[in-house]
């Protein structure tokens, strides 16, 4: 489904934005600044989300509009009024460019903050990822914004690595315009807005820095990473690959996994149970499910898990993966994911079926990403793709 190198088609093109804009719609979070158009107003939320978290933005937001409802009251009220008000939120630089970027529009614009990214580019505080946020949230400029988020999610689609060079962010730039929309702002509509806020929501609750929620991306058919990126080796740390398969079916209303049993004379986990291994020179060319890193004492692994295709599918022809596991038929067995938690997995087991959504995570986490979990653990059985 995706193009070499990021290079999409016209039909991708559309076909990617449906998808984010189908989850977005579905999914995204409630935020105050969401509900309105109101230029002032996103402008300011714009400027908090500068480097702070959107829990953190929230609990100050409404108590600043509260006080400063408009560019006028922001402007005729003193300086430290207004940094009084942005206590907690920190980075008060923000706010002190803030308050001279709204006296400068009282005084020379009568009050209007600039309605395309030309000029809004001009006031004190609004960088070039600010300013591409507010003109396409608030006037529906199309123009992409590129902030971190969004860049770590360019990088995954088109499988590439983070590049700090001038032809780094010209790919970024130009992977960013190309999904951009550009159509007329509506009454109803703000495609351009809508989508980058999609692409920074995206990035913000489920392409994560750490463990991306790749069961849960709307775009995960586009991306070439599907999970995590190889990392060139440090140290003397050293680098290895394997791949794992994930096989489940579903008996009456349970979804069960297939799991081998590690041998008793191992000296590594001996009696434990981990995904069937795979080896790794029979795949090809196959894309996984998912890809992630693991380390073991002085290697780093890269796994890639690959899920059984259904064999009554339109790849049928394929080589069925069962077929190639090495191990004996005793050491395989298969087991209730509701019964996951009670066993002795490997420590890399656990970590691949809680990436797959087939396990709950333990340990501390944010509510975003237990609910997100929870929501597909009742859609495990379609794992299998
Ligand atoms: N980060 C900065 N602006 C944002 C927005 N409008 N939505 C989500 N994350 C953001």
């Amino acid at each position: 489904m995706h193009a070499p190198d990021g290079d999409y088609t016209a039909a991708q093109i559309l076909s990617f934005r449906r998808k984010l804009m189908s989850w977005y719609r579905s999914s995204a979070r409630v935020l105050p600044w969401r509900e309105m158009r109101d230029p002032y107003r996103i402008w300011v939320s714009e400027i908090m989300l500068q480097q702070t978290r959107v829990a953190a933005v929230i609990v100050h937001y409404e108590r600043f509009m509260s006080l400063f409802p408009t560019v006028l009251a922001l402007a005729l009220a003193p300086e430290a009024m207004v940094l009084a008000a942005w206590s907690g939120l920190g980075y008060y630089r923000r706010a002190h460019m803030l308050h001279k970027a709204a006296r400068f529009l009282v005084d020379e614009r009568g009050g209007q903050l600039p309605g395309n990214s030309h000029d809004l580019r001009t006031l004190p505080g609004i960088g070039e990822y600010t300013c591409a946020a507010i003109a396409s949230i608030a006037f529906g400029e199309s123009i992409a914004v590129l902030d971190g988020n969004v860049e770590r999610v360019l990088l995954r689609l088109a499988g590439r690595t983070e590049d700090p060079s001038a032809a780094g962010r010209v790919f970024l730039r130009a992977q960013a315009a190309a999904l951009v929309p550009n159509k007329r702002l509506s009454e109803q509509t703000n495609a351009a807005g809508d989508h980058n806020q999609a692409m920074m929501e995206l990035g913000a609750t489920l392409c994560l820095i750490r463990a991306p929620l790749c069961m849960h991306c709307p775009v995960l058919d586009f991306c070439k990473t599907r999970g995590e990126h190889k990392t060139r080796p440090r140290g003397r740390q050293k680098s290895k690959a394997a791949a794992f398969l994930l096989s489940t079916r579903k008996r009456g209303t349970s979804t069960e996994v297939l799991l081998e049993r590690r041998g008793q004379a191992l000296t590594l986990m001996p009696g434990m149970l981990e995904l069937p291994p795979l080896p790794i020179d029979l795949l090809d060319n196959r894309e996984p499910l998912l890809r992630l890193r693991h380390s073991i004492t002085d290697t780093n692994y890269t796994i890639e898990v690959h899920a059984e295709k259904d064999s009554a599918s339109e790849h049928a022809g394929d080589l069925l993966l069962r077929d190639a596991i090495p191990a004996a038929a005793e050491a395989l067995v298969w087991q209730p994911v509701t019964k996951l938690a009670e066993l002795p997995l490997t420590g890399l087991a656990r970590k691949i079926l809680m990436r797959a959504d087939l396990m709950a995570v333990t340990g501390p986490q944010s509510p975003a990403r237990n609910t997100a979990r929870s929501r597909s653990l009742d859609q495990a059985g379609k794992i299998v793709r």
